[in-house]
């Protein structure tokens, strides 16, 4: 058959993504999770401390958000049965979204199946060609980091631009960025300029406070302005004093901020906040929300109890625990002689090992002493700069944390 053609390409690139020791479809499977309040991952009849998620206050296990998750389900039903405009926009969605709303201080909130689906979304819709309400696609420049996640770069895609609508400014490069707004005054009305908040690689921080100062610099040369798009998917619920993320940590605002519930939150989805014009235009114009079902609403009312629980003591205490554990982390780090790959604030803690190799080998090892961590190798980091990434959570005891870098020195040391 003609087709056979074909599929024997795709086996092609299968093989060239195997020979290159890259796959990823041979996941770990995690049979469970015990049931204690430091749940640990159950693979065959071993347990295992879990140093590699993003469930960074350990709210994915808190019986109030699986109590919830179960009453939404038993209210409304297990999924949303439409898409949101159709029939599937239930009160839990829209409680979901007015909490959401507040606890950024925002007018409004649009919650998606993922934030994936919200980054393809809101990139797409901001620059692509829309007569009806006279914004043309030529007119607009979009800025963006150059190590922004996947989902900004594909949704940026999605806008087919021309190539010179399109700039990158060095990553964390305030000068750069600078130069890139210096640069296109004068040629084009408006700026999308989108970050991500935090860089999941090495868990560095987007210092919105110093961008906001640059686009007060710039904005008014362009004759419809800057909007500053940041997706803080790994900042919202975990970092800042009270969760808020980067932007709480630098005391500085984007016009569009991207969150997802399905890291600190515990739950599933993504969401965009922002002004009501901004949120009602996704509403009227984001495919991805539009003509895709909405998170169930169990996963809405999990997420619903994950917020309420951040603005109450509890979860206060949970940040502050959070806190702590990276603190005491990177003190243990510092005593074995053990090398960071950037020193972050936040949960994220890249261990710098250099080698794509001896990543691996200590990966492995690590794992038979009952330990989930990932190795991040060339090419998502530069070469030589292999490390093990480390992710803390609130429910980390000191005892885990010393066994952890007790045992990595050790591996390490061999
Ligand atoms: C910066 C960033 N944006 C977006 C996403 C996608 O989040 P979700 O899993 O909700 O689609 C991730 C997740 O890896 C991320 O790290």
């Amino acid at each position: 058959m003609a087709r056979n053609e074909f599929l024997d390409l795709l086996k092609s690139e299968i093989k060239r993504i195997d020979d290159s020791h890259t796959a990823k479809r041979g996941e770990m499977i995690i049979d469970g999770y015990t049931s204690d309040a430091n749940p640990k991952a159950i693979i065959g009849s071993k347990k295992y401390t879990v140093f590699n998620s993003n469930d960074y206050l350990g709210l994915r296990h808190h019986p109030k958000l699986k109590q919830t998750e179960a009453e939404a389900s038993e209210k409304f039903g297990t999924g949303p049965g439409a898409v949101r405009f159709i029939s599937g926009t239930l009160r839990v969605h829209k409680e979901l979204e007015s909490e959401i709303a507040k606890f950024h201080s925002r007018d409004d909130a649009i919650v998606f199946s993922s934030a994936f689906a919200a980054n393809l979304a809101t990139l797409f819709c901001l620059t692509k060609g829309q007569s009806k309400v006279s914004l043309v696609n030529s007119d607009v420049l979009v800025v963006s980091d150059e190590l922004n996640h996947r989902s900004i770069i594909d949704g940026i895609r999605l806008a087919n631009l021309a190539p010179e609508q399109k700039a990158i400014f060095k990553h964390l490069n305030y000068g750069d960025l600078d130069r890139v707004l210096s640069e296109n005054v004068g040629k084009f009305a408006r700026v999308v300029l989108v970050t991500d908040g935090v860089f999941s690689m090495l868990g560095e921080l987007q210092n919105i406070a110093k961008i906001n100062t640059i686009i007060k610099k710039y904005d008014a040369k362009y004759s419809q302005g800057i909007l500053l798009v940041v997706d803080d998917c790994h900042g919202v619920g975990a970092c800042g004093k009270t969760g808020r993320g980067c932007e709480e940590i630098f005391n500085s605002k984007a016009d569009l901020l991207i969150g997802t519930l399905g890291k600190a939150f515990g739950a599933d989805g993504g969401y965009v906040t922002g002004s009501q014009v901004l949120i009602d235009y996704l509403r009227e114009s984001a495919a991805t929300y539009i003509y895709s079902n909405s998170i169930s609403p169990g996963t809405a009312g999990a997420a619903l109890a994950a917020i309420t629980l951040l603005k109450h003591t509890e979860g206060k205490a949970l940040l502050k625990k959070l806190e702590e554990n990276v603190t005491y982390f990177k003190e243990k780090v510092k005593v074995a002689h053990l090398e960071l790959a950037a020193d972050s604030a936040h949960p994220i803690q890249p261990l710098l090992i250099g080698d794509g190799e001896r990543t691996k080998k200590l990966k492995s090892a690590m794992f038979k002493e009952g330990f989930l961590i990932t190795n991040i190798n060339y090419p998502i980091v530069p070469q030589k700069r292999d490390e093990i990434r480390v992710q803390i959570s609130a429910t980390h005891t000191f005892e885990e944390i010393d066994l952890l870098v007790k045992y990595f020195k050790t591996q390490f040391g061999k």
